[in-house]
């Protein structure tokens, strides 16, 4: 016998009497809470879906969930999709091959039918406040996992596509993991002593904690550092955070980490730095020498990997200011926050100065040698240690500054 407790409700959802669909994302549910030793069920605030592309989940994974729909599978909470592999819109100028894109659209109607958000973003937090302090998620996008648990104190471990559905259709997940205290308790102690100067420099930082770290980190800045990161303004700090939990979870399993006198569970004394010695990172330049390539002329420069802010995207534009880009020049973002640059003539602005918004999708998961590219250039080190062995592409990792600059010359110096 196994300890898990199940409500009444819950027992009805397994028993079939809410249908078919949501028997079967109960039983999933359960098998998981089971393996992980749940006692309980938690009721999550939203989901959020990853196995978007079809270059990922192929036809098995389109048939997967168009039976799941027709057993009448919908979820009761907000649920959003991870990026797909295209633009939805403006797949055909882009060069998405047909083919593709016909399978493509059919996995996001698959989803829709069973009332998942079309969002297509890996940062979900950047659109609404989707996930606040204590609240219980099932997100599945490394990313944004280790965003939601350490920047907004919400708990979420990182499930699996199926697993995230199911949580979504039954309004639930195993209390297991990252929903618990004891899991949330940093294990090892980061000390830092060189502050980030770029989003690049907070990726590259990390890329070397997610590979030293083997539970949960805890960051201290020291020296000079301290006041560098304490003068940062807040959305340069949030990205800076969001690069660095993109490239940590990237390059180990990181999904949660603190970050001494920011992150919210330190700052409300939930959390303590750990006793033991602390692992001292006084160099960035071993993450820098491991992502970058040595590729020099470029097919494309991608920045926005997680999706790229507003207010990334108007330091992009200050930048290139009276120039253009001379190769493609890919700011991949939300739907959500391509409209808003539209609203706001941002988005003309770029347009003018070479650059393409890029929604629901990036170059992480697009098929990009099918569409001719080949050698890329990020300010992103988790786009730049996934696109060599997932793409076949060659990268250079480098500051946002040199990114465009490389996009105005078309070759990286
Ligand atoms: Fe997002 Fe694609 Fe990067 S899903 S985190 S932009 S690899």
């Amino acid at each position: 016998m196994d300890g898990l407790r199940l409500t009444d409700e819950e027992r009805a959802m397994l028993a079939g009497e809410h249908g078919h669909g949501v028997r079967r994302a109960m039983e999933m549910v359960i098998a998981l809470a089971r393996i992980y030793g749940a006692t309980e069920l938690v009721p999550i605030k939203s989901a959020q879906v990853a196995g978007v592309s079809y270059a990922n989940i192929g036809d098995a994974g389109l048939e997967f969930l168009r039976q799941w729909a027709d057993e009448g599978a919908r979820v009761r909470v907000p649920a959003m999709l991870n990026p797909a592999g295209m633009d939805l819109l403006a797949w055909r100028e882009m060069g998405t091959p047909e083919p593709f894109a016909t399978k493509q659209l059919e996995v996001v109607e698959a989803y829709q039918h069973m009332g998942v958000l079309p969002t297509c973003t890996c940062a979900p937090y950047l659109l609404e406040r989707c996930a606040g302090l204590g609240d219980h998620l099932a997100w599945s996008e490394s990313s944004a996992v280790a965003y939601a648990n350490s920047v907004l104190g919400a708990r979420t471990n990182r499930e699996g596509g199926p697993g995230a559905l199911a949580a979504a259709i039954v309004g639930r997940t195993g209390c297991y993991g990252l929903h618990t205290d004891p899991a949330r308790c940093p294990t090892e102690l980061f000390e830092i002593a060189v502050a980030p100067a770029s989003a690049s420099d907070w990726g590259a930082l990390g890329a070397i904690i997610g590979r030293a770290s083997r539970g949960v980190p805890y960051l201290r800045f020291s020296g000079h550092a301290v006041q560098t990161v304490a003068d940062l303004a807040a959305a340069d700090l949030r990205d800076g955070m969001r690069a660095l939990g993109a490239a940590a979870a990237a390059t180990g399993s990181v999904a949660l980490f603190h970050l001494e006198g920011v992150t919210p569970e330190v700052r409300l004394g939930q959390v303590a730095a750990p006793t033991g010695e602390a692992q001292v990172v006084e160099s960035l330049a071993p993450a820098y020498s491991l992502l970058d390539g040595e590729v020099e002329a470029l097919d494309l420069v991608a920045i926005g990997c997680p999706h790229a802010s507003l207010e990334q995207l108007e330091t992009v534009s200050r930048f290139l200011e009276g120039r253009r880009a001379a190769i493609p020049l890919w700011l991949t973002v939300s739907r959500a926050v391509a409209e808003r640059a539209r609203a706001s003539g941002l988005a003309e602005s770029l347009e003018a100065q070479g650059a393409r918004l890029v929604a629901d999708t990036c170059v992480v998961v697009a098929p990009m040698r099918e569409m001719g590219v080949g050698a890329v250039a990020t300010d992103s080190a988790k786009a730049a240690s996934y696109l060599p062995g997932h793409q076949g592409v060659q990268t250079r990792f480098g500051p946002l500054e040199r990114c465009l600059e490389a996009a105005l010359r078309g070759t990286w110096q």
